[in-house]
């Protein structure tokens, strides 16, 4: 299992761009790496294709993204075909997908669902959604069982929240969207605010009388 904060494994793979080395393929970028149960399924399809329309959004934000499925690079490619057209995506496929045959990486990191078993009896592949940062370090895990979607806008959304504040002293607060306000950091000195917060802060009167709700407007 790879904890936040840690240096995410420089596995390789092969892919339908090619054989990858994870951090050579990640360059410099944020990357996103889904996973998906099996080809030719019908919620992954759906997964795959929403992530193919929101590929600009990714790119915009400097996130590469690439998804892992339990099958081969030769399944992965027959099953592109199907994707779009349900999709509605055409043109080149944007994000690379890992042939994981064999499990190796599903295994290696934590993604079996060990409720949903394909016909042979073995686990299938949870939907794991693992944000790496430029570093290479893990900077948000989620972890869906076969039978739930993700919700790719919320995907989105996080990477937002993490880009924001991995520089500024905020942390953002429930259902909050780019632009929307931000809580200052509870390390942030009294005296410090102005210094970092120029916008100002709003300090919410709370029955405990601490000071700790500190809203700010997003910082630039
Ligand atoms: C699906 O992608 O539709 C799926 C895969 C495995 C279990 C349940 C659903």
């Amino acid at each position: 299992m790879v904890n936040l904060g840690d240096v995410f494994p420089n596995f390789e793979a092969s892919t339908t761009d090619g054989d990858i080395k994870f951090h050579d393929w990640l360059g410099d970028s944020w990357g996103i790496l889904f996973s998906h149960p099996a080809d030719y399924t019908p919620v992954c399809t759906t997964e795959l294709g929403m992530a193919a329309k929101l590929a600009p959004e990714f790119k915009k934000r400097n996130v590469k993204m690439i998804a892992l499925s339990c099958d081969s690079v030769e399944d992965h490619n027959g099953w592109i075909k199907d994707i779009k057209q349900n999709s509605g995506e055409s043109g080149e496929w944007p994000y690379p997908i890992i042939a994981d045959k064999n499990r190796d990486l599903a295994i290696k990191f934590g993604m079996l669902d060990p409720d949903e078993k394909t016909a042979a009896g073995l686990p299938l592949t949870a939907r794991c959604v693992f944000i790496v940062g430029p570093d290479k370090k893990l900077k948000l895990s989620i972890l869906y069982p076969a039978t739930t979607g993700r919700n790719f806008d919320e995907i989105l959304r996080v990477i937002d929240s993490l880009q924001l504040t991995a520089t500024k002293k905020v942390a953002t607060p429930v259902n909050w969207t780019s632009g929307g306000k931000c809580m200052v950091l509870p390390s942030v000195k009294k005296e410090d605010e102005g210094k970092y917060f120029p916008k100002g802060v709003e300090t919410v009167s709370v029955p405990s009388g601490k000071g700790y709700l500190r809203y700010t407007p997003q910082p630039e």
